[in-house]
């Protein structure tokens, strides 16, 4: 077969001006959720919740419904027992036949129902929890670079695991222990027809009770907050320990990252131990004080009963209830330490879905039309937002300059070399070109239209840019390369592979196209990469493209082979190279020269090397690093 087929060009048409990213069957098979969380700030957290609970509207009601029946079921049993046990003193069998069966029917009813509340519940919880994950990812990425630039990886993971499942945990008990403190009010309610000063003797705990889980709240709710924060900082280790562990083994660093997170679950522990002595405090108290009500109960009760002022049955009735009453009790403590670390939570995911995108389309932005891909860069300033690090603190501090004051105007289909220094904001243009960024003063415009009133997605569509660090997904070569197109045939990823030059060592490895990747493509080489990176966006067909030191990792003979089906890719769009070596630079038209965040010098070439000396002293440099410096592996 012949690969490389000199009569595959790529002419101006054929390039997409319209081509939309094609969505996967996954993102069509799986509907989104309906509803998301109430942007009013100042509401409880439960009642921004609602909305999203409300779309789950049949296990809430059925919840809700079977919930109260077997509740009023669950109160009855005592009830019943209190009749069948009188009967019996009375020596009334066939009351006392009755009763038991309408006992045991209780019983039935009461273990249906419960059943079906139960498997309710939990239901709509687990609804929740799989919407409330859907908003906080989709939300996560309409989020702007800036965002992820201060924001650990740890932090969004926890927040996406632990924080979801922790809210996930209150809806299916909440309403669980909600239905048992409903069951207090009946039984108390019922106590109160049989024996008005029993009922309140039976409840004198029950201040008590409340007091101390006061105290164990107010000790718990601090650490809960700060057991979340510990917990995303040991996500964040781990997750540098996996991703980074070539650096840390190649510094035979081990011990030390070992210590960082014996440091990490250290910290863990301790705020954990502190909740747990907390608990181990005020827990018993509060368990035993039923208990003390139960004796009161039996005291007073049975010398009422021995006066003849309540029957057995009551007495047993009482007593049952004051058991019964016991459950909310226990599950009290419960309920508030779960209720806490929900809100914490809750607080913490909603801090995400709160943080407005910087980066998003004006109400009057409309997508690109027929493009013919000249672009200008209009006195442009930009500096990082200046908030690495601590995401509260100082977030919008304006950090050095990198760029400013720069103009620069590219025409259709011209191909220039952008050069300067490491650190001379060169990727910075790219990203700002794509609206990773927004300049902080100028004007940025593709066509004559600025790029702010163009819809980001179009925008982005017409942009393919191949980044210095190439990121590839765990999946195979084919659908590394497919990536914008899940749907290209292969005959396309093949030309898009050929064109640069990457199809060769492709159809070398084990499975060819359907070798998969490891994670990032650690299981290529630095210059695989790169060119597997390339040949993905090759594929797009964009209008406009950027290389932002693209060939950097791979060796000079393979990257001339590169430029030769590049020219031809390149014809038709505009494009800006990012380089360092001059073989790259001479594949532009014009060159021009970036220093102090401007445009210092242009022209082609060989006009700059005659003319211009910190062209040549810069070129030096930059090429000296680049030889000093060779690529992965090949
Ligand atoms: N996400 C960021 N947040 C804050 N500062 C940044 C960020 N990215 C880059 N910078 C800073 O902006 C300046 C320009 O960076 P840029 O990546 O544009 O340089 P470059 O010209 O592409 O360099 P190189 O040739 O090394 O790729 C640098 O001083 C860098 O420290
Ligand atoms: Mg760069």
């Amino acid at each position: 077969m012949n690969l490389f087929d000199p009569h595959e060009t790529i002419t101006s048409d054929n390039l997409s001006s319209t081509s939309k990213f094609q969505q996967t069957g996954v993102g069509l098979r799986y509907k989104f959720p309906e509803n998301t969380i109430h942007p009013n700030k100042e509401l409880g957290w439960m009642r921004r919740l609602l909305p999203v609970a409300k779309s789950h509207k049949k296990p809430l009601y059925i919840g809700l419904f079977t919930g109260v029946i077997a509740l009023v079921l669950n109160i009855a049993v005592p009830a019943m027992a209190r009749n069948a046990i009188d009967a019996t003193i009375d020596a009334d069998r066939e009351a006392l036949t009755i009763w038991v069966i309408v006992l045991i029917s209780v019983g039935l009813g009461r273990f249906a129902f419960g059943a079906l509340y139960r498997y309710s519940l939990f239901k709509l919880a687990w609804g929740v929890e799989t919407d409330l994950r859907a908003l906080l990812y989709s939300h996560l990425t309409k989020l702007s670079f800036s965002y992820f630039d201060r924001t650990q990886s740890g932090e969004v993971i926890s927040r996406a695991n632990s924080d979801i499942r922790s809210i996930q945990v209150l809806l299916a008990f909440g309403p669980l222990i909600g239905m048992t403190v409903i069951s207090f009010i009946l039984a108390f309610g019922y106590m109160m027809t049989l024996h008005v000063p029993l009922t309140l003797v039976s409840l004198v705990t029950l201040p008590g009770v409340y007091f101390f889980g006061q105290k164990l709240r107010k000790v718990v709710f601090p650490l809960t907050w700060v057991s979340q924060a510990r917990l995303a900082e040991l996500a964040t280790i781990v997750d540098e320990n996996v991703n980074g562990i070539r650096v840390v083994k190649s510094f035979a660093a081990e011990n030390q990252q070992v210590g960082l997170l014996r440091r990490a679950s250290e910290h863990i522990k301790w705020v954990n131990v502190e909740a747990i002595k907390a608990r181990a405090r005020y827990n018993p108290i509060v368990e035993s004080l039923p208990r003390i009500g139960m004796a009161l109960v039996l005291l007073y009760g049975g010398h009422l009963a021995i006066e003849g002022d309540v029957s057995i049955g009551t007495l047993f009735a009482f007593n049952a209830y004051v058991i019964m009453l016991q459950a909310p009790f226990r599950m009290f403590g419960f309920l508030l330490l779960q209720t806490q670390r929900a809100s914490a939570s809750a607080q913490r995911i909603f801090e995400v879905l709160d943080e407005n995108p910087t980066i998003v389309d004006s109400p009057d932005a409309s997508p690109l039309d027929n493009v013919r891909g000249s672009i200008a860069f209009k006195n442009i300033h930009f500096s990082y937002p200046n908030s690495r690090g601590n995401s509260q603190s100082d977030t919008f501090g304006s950090s050095q300059e990198v760029l400013s004051g720069l103009n620069l105007v590219i025409e259709p289909g011209e191909t220039v070399a952008i050069v300067g220094r490491t650190g001379s904001g060169k990727s910075t243009l790219a990203r700002l070109l794509t609206r990773f960024y927004d300049p902080t003063s100028g004007e940025i415009e593709i066509d004559g239209r600025d790029v702010k009133k163009i819809t980001l997605d179009s925008l982005r569509h017409h942009i393919g840019v191949v980044f210095d660090e190439p990121f590839l997904f765990s999946t195979s070569v084919a659908q590394n390369i497919a990536y914008s197109q899940p749907n290209a045939p292969q005959e396309d990823i093949a030309f898009a592979a050929r064109s640069a030059e990457a199809s060769q060592f492709i159809e070398n490895l084990s499975e060819g196209y359907s070798t998969v990747v490891g994670e990032r493509g650690y299981t290529l080489s630095g210059g695989q990469r790169q060119r597997i990176a390339l040949a993905r966006t090759l594929l797009e067909k964009t209008p406009i493209l950027i290389l932002d030191d693209a060939t950097s990792a791979i060796d000079v003979k393979v990257e001339s082979s590169i430029h030769e089906s590049l020219v031809r890719h390149l014809s038709g769009r505009t494009t800006i190279l990012i380089a360092q070596r001059i073989s790259t630079i001479t594949l532009a038209d014009r060159v021009v020269l970036l220093e102090h965040g401007r445009v210092v010098a242009e022209g082609t070439h060989s006009e700059l090397m005659a003319k211009d000396a910190r062209y040549v002293a810069i070129l030096a440099e930059v090429e000296n690093k680049s030889q000093s410096e060779p690529g992965g592996p090949e």
